[in-house]
């Protein structure tokens, strides 16, 4: 199990505690990370004894069992609830994955701690501030480069340069390995991080991309990409199974099989 840092200046308080429903089944505790940065206060730690059999399976409807029936103020972000979006991603239980797909059921104790995804600024409550992740997405033009006239069509890939991009196209840019980095933890504003590498990647070996020096040369940096140090916990943690630090492991060999 990978161990995670609290939030970013986190001072915190004690809370207040919700208490179930008289009469109420099966009962878990939650404790949730509240932080309203307008209201000049610390951080707390709120606790909330909720019915789980009075909610949906997932930790997502815990929070929207909370938020509906016993305090309308919690906030966090989602959309999709199938693990698709990435809008749900949290710290659950002392790991970064995604509420909607994520069992309360299998959170060890009787007590889950949540909390935002780790060494960001918080919005809110639960929401982290991720303007520098998509910034760094942004960063490594996550779209075709050509110079070639564009084809009538469309432009061609054969099934087996297709599948290449198996394992990378899928990122849901929920940033749970990003925060899940020690590296990027330290170096956020010069290490691009495991998601906008995996990225990067994904374009490098695009077939039908023609700038694939450009983007290797653009990588080419102390901090950009070789901050990453082999620590894994971005593979470990990926909620669509994916390992963004094979991926990095390719960029480091391609560059290195470059300079030879
Ligand atoms: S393998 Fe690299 S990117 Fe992944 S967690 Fe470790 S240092 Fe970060
Ligand atoms: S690689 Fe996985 S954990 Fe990282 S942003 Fe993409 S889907 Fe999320
Ligand atoms: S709500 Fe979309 S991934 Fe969880």
């Amino acid at each position: 199990m990978v161990e995670f840092r609290l939030p970013r200046n986190s001072r915190i308080t004690g809370g207040k505690h919700f208490p179930a429903p008289a009469g109420a089944g099966k009962v878990k505790t939650f404790k949730v990370y509240r932080y309203d940065p307008d209201s000049g206060q610390n951080p707390r730690w709120d606790t909330y004894d909720v019915d789980t059999s009075q909610c949906g399976p997932m930790v997502l409807d815990v929070l929207i069992h909370i938020k509906n029936t016993m305090d309308p103020t919690l906030t966090f972000r989602r959309s999709c609830r199938e693990g698709i979006c990435g809008s749900c991603a949290m710290n659950i239980a002392g790991r970064n994955t995604l509420a909607c797909i994520h069992g309360h059921d299998e959170c060890p104790g009787d007590k889950v701690a949540i909390s935002p995804l780790p060494h960001m600024p918080v919005v809110k409550d639960l929401v982290p501030d991720l303007t520098l992740f998509y910034a760094q997405y942004a960063s490594v033009e996550p779209w075709l480069h050509t110079e070639t006239p564009e084809p009538q069509k469309e432009w061609r890939q054969s099934p087996e340069d297709r599948e290449k991009l198996d394992g990378l196209y899928e990122c849901i840019l929920c940033a749970c390995c990003s925060t899940s980095c020690p590296s990027y933890w330290w170096n956020q504003e010069k290490y691009l991080g495991p998601a906008a590498l995996l990225h990067a990647y994904r374009w490098i070996i695009d077939s039908r991309d023609e700038a694939t020096g450009e983007r290797l040369d653009d990588l080419e940096d102390p901090f950009k990409l070789y901050r990453c140090h082999t620590i894994m916990n971005c593979a470990q943690v990926c909620p669509k199974g994916l390992n963004p630090a094979k991926a990095i492991a390719e960029v480091k060999k391609m560059l290195a099989d470059r300079v030879v």
